[in-house]
């Protein structure tokens, strides 16, 4: 495993010349236009990169974009991998522990997901201050020890100075910001309305298919991780949504996730 990371690793720093990216950022469903955001030097996508996994959905299209967000070098990957599209856990977090041999140094994360909070509404955006694992542990099976420990400590696993500086920059930016813990479950299937119930109850905030994995193997590795989560549905509420309401939601929700991580950035 560890070999087959460094080859890719290798083969992209040929590829793009050398480019170190500091910061790492996963873009999550819907949230893909912030790639358009980043002074492109290189884009790689996946289906080109030996040893990435293999898209198994037809048209599914993803790509690793390098260049600079506010002067910083970050690698940023449009389209991630999810374990309900029948992915080993060890391929879904295989980009991340090849961004690491890259070189970065702090990982942002975003995603789409079920809001159980009864006061988060449609088209907030959740800073993700911790999560439950519902999904199958990715670090299952021999430990890569020259990345990290077999038993890692998941304090501060949402790195507590980076979501003071969100929390100053939305005030300043008049952003409206939530705070919660993000339930990762495998999906596919949305959440009946027991388990919305249950998530709840464990202490859950908002529902998702993602990040957890990659968080996880990212703070096996000891990066500082910041995930931000837009609210695209209210899982206990009875109400079905103007679904045109919701896309604009969405949107209002992806413009202030991009003000928020152009503007970490630039404060790193
Ligand atoms: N549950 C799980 N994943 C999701 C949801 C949800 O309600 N909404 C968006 N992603």
């Amino acid at each position: 495993m560890l070999e087959e990371i460094k080859k890719t690793a290798a083969w992209i720093r040929t590829a793009t010349n050398d480019f170190a990216p500091e910061v790492g950022i996963i873009l999550g469903t819907g949230l893909g236009d912030f790639g358009e955001k980043i002074e492109a030097v290189c884009t790689l996508d996946y289906a080109s990169i030996p040893g990435f996994p293999v898209s198994t959905v037809e048209g599914h299209k993803g790509r690793l974009i390098f260049g600079t967000v506010e002067g910083r070098k970050v690698v940023a990957m449009q389209g991630r991998f999810h374990y309900y599209e029948g992915y080993k856990m060890t391929q879904v977090t295989f980009p991340v522990r090849v961004m690491k041999l890259l070189g970065i140094r702090r990982l942002f994360v975003s995603n789409a997901s079920g809001g159980i909070n009864t006061s988060f509404r449609v088209g907030d955006l959740m800073v993700i201050t911790d999560h439950i694992n519902l999904m199958p542990n990715p670090l299952i099976g021999p430990n890569l020890a020259e990345l990290g420990p077999r038993f890692p400590d998941m304090h501060n696993c949402y790195d507590k100075g980076l979501i003071e500086r969100a929390t100053a920059i939305a005030e300043r930016e008049h952003i409206k910001l939530q705070y919660g813990v993000y339930v990762g479950g495998t999906g596919p299937t949305f959440e009946t309305q027991a388990e919305y119930r249950y998530f709840k109850a464990i202490g859950g905030d908002a529902a998702g298919m993602s990040t957890v994995p990659e968080v996880i193997v990212a703070r096996h590795m000891g990066i500082p991780c910041f995930g931000v989560s837009v609210i695209t549905n209210c899982g206990l509420s009875d109400e079905v949504g103007d679904h045109e309401d919701v896309q604009r939601q969405g949107r209002k929700a992806a413009g202030n996730m991009e003000t928020l991580f152009k503007a970490m950035i630039r404060e790193l």
